[in-house]
């Protein structure tokens, strides 16, 4: 979600109007995602990286957090959405940590869209975690080296129940991964489109998704091998054109 700094600035604002008006993107595109069946959406809310942003700005955007949690929470339950999150929650301001879990508890029995936070996360962070837990297991003899495959390693990731992304929408154009997801993200389709996050709604979540239904994912096959004789038209697609129109 990349860009509310910018999108202040360019309107002589304090960036953490850019961050306020980022939250009215994240209320509209949930909302989407559940309308149109997405089953799992992780937003990259705030990097391990992030704490290093002025004092003040990391204070604020904290309290923004607790403010949306609060708001949002009744309305994501009934809305049937899962809330988590992944990131080192310990270093979350003890009033963020409480909201979180109560969310968290309140709509862990949801069915529907499963809406995870990344929150002072980032990608070398969870593999350094998988590693040590790993080796620990190692260490009691509970696994032997050899069982160390790739399947344990995504096992032992904070996402071990969610599956890899199908697509990766990064805003404000940079081309970069900027340490989310390193290890889920080996066959993810990337979009990365130019707008601020603040100006991203779900008119521009349908592009992103429209362009993904228009990719030949091949996980490095060749094309005849992943082509399918009997592929339908995508549910999401059919779902689009209904929201979306034409
Ligand atoms: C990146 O833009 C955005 C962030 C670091 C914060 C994102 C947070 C929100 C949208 C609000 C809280 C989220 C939820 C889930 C309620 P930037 O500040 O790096 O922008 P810039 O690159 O233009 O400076």
């Amino acid at each position: 979600m990349d860009g509310n700094g910018r999108w202040a600035k360019q309107r002589g604002l304090p960036r953490i109007a850019g961050h306020r008006e980022g939250v009215e993107s994240v209320r509209d595109c949930v909302e989407a995602c559940g309308q149109l069946g997405v089953q799992y959406l992780t937003l990259y809310a705030f990097s391990t990286e992030n704490w290093k942003r002025p004092q003040d700005e990391v204070s604020l955007l904290m309290r923004l957090l607790l403010t949306a949690l609060r708001d949002e929470t009744d309305r994501l339950h009934r809305n049937n959405v899962r809330l988590r999150t992944i990131g080192d929650s310990t270093a979350l301001p003890g009033e963020v940590q409480a909201e979180l879990h109560d969310a968290a508890q309140r709509t862990a029995e949801n069915t529907g869209l499963t809406l995870t936070l990344a929150l002072s996360y980032s990608g070398r962070w969870e593999i350094t975690q998988a590693v040590r837990a790993i080796a620990r297991e190692v260490q009691t003899g509970a696994i032997r080296p050899d069982e160390i495959t790739e399947q344990c390693i995504t096992r032992h990731l904070a996402t071990a129940d969610t599956p890899d992304p199908d697509l990766l929408i990064r805003t404000s154009g940079e081309l970069r991964l900027s340490n989310f997801l390193l290890w889920q993200l080996a066959y993810t389709e990337l979009y990365i489109t130019p707008g601020y996050w603040p100006v991203f709604r779900r008119n521009d979540l349908y592009a992103a998704i429209d362009a993904y239904q228009n990719r030949e994912r091949r996980f490095g096959m060749v094309s005849e091998q992943v082509q399918d004789p009997e592929k339908k038209e995508p549910a999401i697609k059919r779902i689009l054109k209904s929201v979306a129109g034409p």
